[in-house]
């Protein structure tokens, strides 16, 4: 077995090394602490592998993601979502008849209990959709029976994946004052989401084709992504035995912060401050360069993809394509891609590899599919959400899990004495 060795003051540690299928290596430091009473140290866990797992792979510098082996390039143009979430989540490629079922038992679903309706008028018009999925997520928790027996937990992910896209477009209904539309299950799963988006009950609403192939394309490229923050959360969560409702509405807090998921929205609302400021892009490039200003580029950097996300290359491609096919000429697109053309080419960004990621241009894509801007990050959730359930199924099922339970280098006051208040 290859080793590493770590040598601690005079003294010298061998640790084993742990490698991968895809020859990925790392220092198993599981007994360091007990041989040489020292931890490891990575702040933001950068450098630091937390699980292994066999759901996807991510190679950051050649800009390579699989999820089960499959490249992305091959599932987002060739597969349908639930056919992608099927294989995150059982390991391999439906067969038809294994769809059908998966399919068919999701269509039992769709629905939430009607009572579930009466939270949305609790909620202010303003509430983010952010906010309500995960509540109506957790909520699921006192309406089913959130049990670690199998039988609850594969039927709890059906109703998980089934609720969330009605949940979804429940709250863009509350939001917009309009009535809530029931799914309908003669719909695939992306048509029933925007025929409950979209549909009012004045008018027959035809879901159209591009829309739905869009969506199709950008819930399989969000679908999972290893060991990101809110899918780390989610397993976080999970390994205290606590349920599949409250971990992955952990997960979709974790994912609602404008670093990680909530940078869609943020991408949109800087493309337009872009505008509304006169459409001057080098001037935001100088701003995100600029060390006294707060400002960044959000869409761009990425912990992992230190060459350009192929998922930003897939949607930069499906942004032309879907504003094209719906006559949809978006000053933001312009704009998008003036920055991006400087940032690829200026030293900053270049030294700092910083390339557009996923959340780059999907904004562009929703806002041309009338999908409002707030729930931008709800429909990335839509996408991770089976990359979240595989990941807690692949944790819960680890017959040598244990409670995540990370160290810290303590740097406060060393031991002091109480003085009595009335002698402070
Ligand atoms: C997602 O992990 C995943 O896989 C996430 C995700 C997934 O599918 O789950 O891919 C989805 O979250 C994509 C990322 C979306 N977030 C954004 O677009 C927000 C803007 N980007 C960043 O804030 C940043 O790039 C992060 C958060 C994405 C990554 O941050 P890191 O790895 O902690 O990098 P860092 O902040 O340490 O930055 C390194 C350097 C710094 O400069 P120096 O201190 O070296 O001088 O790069 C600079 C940063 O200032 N930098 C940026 C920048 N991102 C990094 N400068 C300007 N604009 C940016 N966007």
């Amino acid at each position: 077995m290859s080793t590493a060795k770590v040598r601690v003051n005079d003294r010298e540690y061998e640790l084993p090394l742990v490698v991968g299928s895809e020859k990925e290596t790392g220092v198993d430091v599981r007994k360091l602490r007990a041989a040489s009473g020292v931890i490891t140290y990575d702040p933001g866990y950068g450098n630091t592998g937390s699980c292994s797992s066999g759901i996807t792979f991510i190679d950051g510098e050649k800009g390579i993601l699989r999820y089960r082996g499959y490249p992305i390039e091959q599932l987002a143009v060739s597969a349908r979502f639930l056919e992608v979430a099927y294989l995150l989540i059982e390991g391999r490629l439906p067969t038809q008849d294994d769809f059908a079922g998966f399919t068919g038992r999701l269509n039992g679903h769709t629905m939430i209990h009607e009572d579930m309706k009466k939270f949305f008028e609790g909620y202010p018009p303003t509430a983010h959709p952010m906010a309500i999925l995960s509540m109506m997520v957790s909520a699921l928790s006192t309406y089913y029976r959130d049990t670690r027996a199998p039988a609850d937990i594969n039927l709890n992910i059906v109703r998980l994946i089934a609720k969330a896209i009605t949940i979804a477009a429940f709250s863009y209904k509350k939001s917009i004052g309009q009535p809530f539309v029931y799914p309908l299950n003669h719909f695939t799963y992306t048509e029933n989401f925007l025929h409950m988006m979209f549909a009012v009950p004045a008018e027959e609403y035809q879901v159209p084709a591009v829309v739905d192939e869009a969506l199709n394309m950008l819930l399989i490229l969000h679908a999972d992504h290893e060991q990101n923050c809110s899918t780390a959360t989610v397993r976080m969560v999970g390994s205290s035995e606590a349920s599949l409702f409250a971990s992955i509405s952990a997960g979709i807090n974790a994912l609602s912060g404008p670093l990680h998921g909530g940078a869609n929205q943020k991408v949109i609302e800087m493309l337009q401050r872009i505008l509304d400021d006169g459409g001057d892009h080098q001037k935001y490039v100088a701003k995100a360069k600029d060390k006294e200003d707060a400002f960044r580029l959000m869409g761009f950097g990425h912990r992992v993809y230190k060459n350009y996300d192929p998922r930003a290359r897939l949607l930069k491609q499906a942004a032309d394509d879907v504003l094209d096919s719906l006559g949809v000429n978006d000053p933001l697109l312009d704009i998008a891609r003036q920055l991006e053309e400087v940032a690829l080419h200026d030293d900053y960004f270049v030294e700092r590899k910083l390339y557009p990621n996923v959340d780059f241009y999907s904004g562009i894509i929703y806002r041309a599919m009338g999908i409002p801007t707030n729930m931008f990050t709800v429909m990335f959730a839509l996408g991770r959400l089976p990359g979240w359930i595989a990941h807690w199924k692949e944790m819960v099922s680890d017959p040598h899990g244990r409670i995540h339970r990370p160290r810290q280098i303590y740097t406060g006051e060393t031991e002091r004495g109480l003085v009595p208040m009335a002698e402070r």
